[in-house]
């Protein structure tokens, strides 16, 4: 027997998104968050830039949304991203009356030092020296700890969504989760009136990417599977300049270090940037990105350089302390050496659709932050604005369900975790090579440059995984693994679609087949809805397989 707990609201997720979310909830709600690890464990955690707000006098909302939307590259849904500076402001003004330790300018204590960074045409960045995310994540965990109307449950992985659809009844809706408790092993039962996703982004599709292993495209899978669609999948972000260290595993070196004045250099010292951008280093980061793995594969070059040891120590100790504290860790001084960097991936800019309430095609379903496409990034996300999203949606969100949470009883009689038919695995190697398969050639066929040749590739070897996972997936108890791989693997399927029905270059989506923008029609969102594809059989896969690599050997 499966245990069961009721609660108004089922959060998935503990980053900003989900705890914003929470602590915006009338107090009357009961509210159950969930974490796959520990509550703090989640891409917010290790943000350093900051937070984009319009904060001073000299900026405005107007060039706020202008620098999102030449970002966006056409794509931007102009509503959400007026909602979003609209409401910028007031989201730091919140966070300060949790705690949050933002760093101030000098002399001024009561207002934001504000840093800047590519695509902003002001300085915009409210940020807590370099370790933003760490002071927002402990901040939003303090405020939660008080609040006796939220309960939290970490090591806990959500399977997948318990929808009235599933269970042959009507009005479809979300009715909660089936939930792995990673400690017991046991499968628990989540009863709840609404449903918010808030399980971050794919990049771990990636072999290389900034982003913590929760990062596994769950919500977007779940969501997905629920009959939700998604929207421009196929717009990963790479971030320009994490650290070369085999040890370092994509520690990010922020963009603000750009926007303090530092430069990319080739391996003999030498500037490039501005042969690809007149805005050089400050360039959205979609061309410093690209432009950073044109001049590695022209040069044969295992990374780049980025260089800020020209400014006095003091200043980059006091800017950056945890970079140079990190770095030192690794052996460089940030204040003597250019660094080593290289791109990884980064973020994930389309996800489930969702409108301006956070609310997702499935009744009494919500996704909110990195999970979500609300349309505010379009087909490039500009610095610093997730985190301003995940803030602004949810608190959206939270509105929403304030006005409407007593509209839908909490479920009854939701059925127990079938596992009846299932066996212990005696071949977890099926779940560690197709990990490593799959992220290895997301990097190779769909990372900064694309084409055609190499999504089709990817493609068929997607189609495989998936027939093999579903199957591996049925007949064997789950653990946490096999959950994130299927999730991963679905994530991945979607970002190789979107890619494929994209027949131009635009943002951050790259195809050496189709170089240009396409300026004939009005940009299009590529949408995706389920039921409309199914993996080819696996015969037939492989047949294509042997033809292709007849044809095209290596
Ligand atoms: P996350 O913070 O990633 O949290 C996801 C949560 O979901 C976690 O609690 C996880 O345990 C949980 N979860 C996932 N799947 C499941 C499941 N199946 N069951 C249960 N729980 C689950 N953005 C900015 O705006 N400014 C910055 O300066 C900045 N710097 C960044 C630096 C780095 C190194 C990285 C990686 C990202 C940065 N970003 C930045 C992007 C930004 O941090 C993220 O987009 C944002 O934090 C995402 O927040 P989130 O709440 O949506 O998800
Ligand atoms: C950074 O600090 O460079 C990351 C900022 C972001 O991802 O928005």
């Amino acid at each position: 027997m499966s245990q069961h707990f009721s609660h108004d609201i089922l959060v998935i997720g503990s980053g900003a998104a989900g705890l914003s979310l929470a602590l915006r909830l009338d107090p009357a709600i009961r509210v159950a968050v969930i974490a796959k690890s520990n509550l703090s464990e989640g891409s917010t955690r290790y943000a350093q830039g900051g937070i984009s707000a319009v904060l001073d006098p000299g900026d405005s909302v107007e060039a706020h949304i202008v620098d999102t939307l030449n970002a966006g590259a056409g794509l931007c849904k102009a509503e959400t991203v007026r909602f979003s500076a609209e409401h910028s402001a007031a989201q730091i003004q919140w966070l300060q009356s949790l705690g949050m330790p933002f760093t101030a300018r000098e002399g001024h204590d009561n207002e934001c030092h504000l840093t800047r960074e590519g695509g902003h045409s002001h300085r915009r960045v409210a940020h807590a020296t370099d370790a933003t995310g760490r002071a927002l994540e402990d901040t939003l965990i303090h405020a939660v700890q008080a609040r006796p109307n939220i309960e939290v449950f970490e090591n806990h992985i959500a399977v997948d969504l318990i929808t009235a659809t599933k269970l042959g009844q009507r009005p479809q809706r979300a009715l909660g989760a089936y939930v792995l408790n990673r400690d017991s092993g046991r499968v628990q039962v989540f009863h709840a009136r609404n449903v918010a996703l808030a399980t971050g982004g794919a990049s771990k599709v990636y072999l290389y990417t900034s982003n913590p292993d929760v990062s596994t495209g769950d919500g977007i899978a779940m969501a997905w599977r629920a009959g939700c669609r998604t929207a421009n999948m196929e717009f990963i972000q790479f971030h320009p300049t994490c650290l070369y260290h085999p040890q370092a595993k994509s520690f990010l070196i922020s963009e603000a270090l750009r926007g303090e004045g530092a430069k990319l250099l080739l391996p003999d010292g030498s500037t490039f940037m501005q042969r690809f951008d007149s805005r050089g280093e400050l360039a959205p980061r979609d061309i410093v990105a690209r432009a950073i793995d044109h001049e590695m594969k022209r040069l044969g070059a295992d990374c780049l350089y980025l260089d800020i040891s020209f400014k006095p120590t003091d200043f980059i100790t006091h800017h950056f302390p945890n970079i140079h504290r990190r770095c030192l860790e690794y052996g460089f001084d940030m204040t003597r050496e250019p660094l080593p960097v290289v791109p990884a991936a980064h973020y994930t800019c389309g996800g489930v659709m969702t409108d301006l309430h956070g609310r997702s095609d499935l009744g009494g379903l919500y996704a909110i932050g990195e999970t979500a496409s609300t349309g505010l990034h379009g087909a490039n996300r500009l610095a610093s604005n997730s985190l301003l999203e995940c803030l602004v949606f949810g608190e959206a969100a939270a509105a929403d369900i304030n006005r409407h949470w007593r509209d839908h009883g909490i479920p009854e009689q939701l059925p127990d975790w079938d596992e009846s038919r299932v066996s212990d695995s005696d071949e977890q190697i099926v779940v560690a090579h197709n990990w490593d398969e799959l992220r290895r050639f997301m990097w190779d066929y769909v990372g900064i440059v694309r084409s055609s040749k190499r999504l089709q590739r990817a493609q068929r070897r997607i189609d495989l995984l998936t027939l093999e996972i579903e199957e591996y997936y049925s007949n064997f108890s789950i653990t946490n693994d096999l959950i994130e791989l299927r999730n991963l693997v679905q994530a991945a399927g979607l970002i190789i679609r979107s890619a494929l029905q994209r027949t131009e270059s635009r943002g951050l989506h790259y195809t050496l087949d189709y170089p240009h923008t396409d300026d004939t029609r009005p940009p299009q969102d590529t949408i995706l809805t389920p039921t409309n594809y199914s993996p080819q059989p696996i015969a037939k896969q492989q047949a294509d397989q042997a033809e292709d690599l007849a044809k095209n050997p290596g």
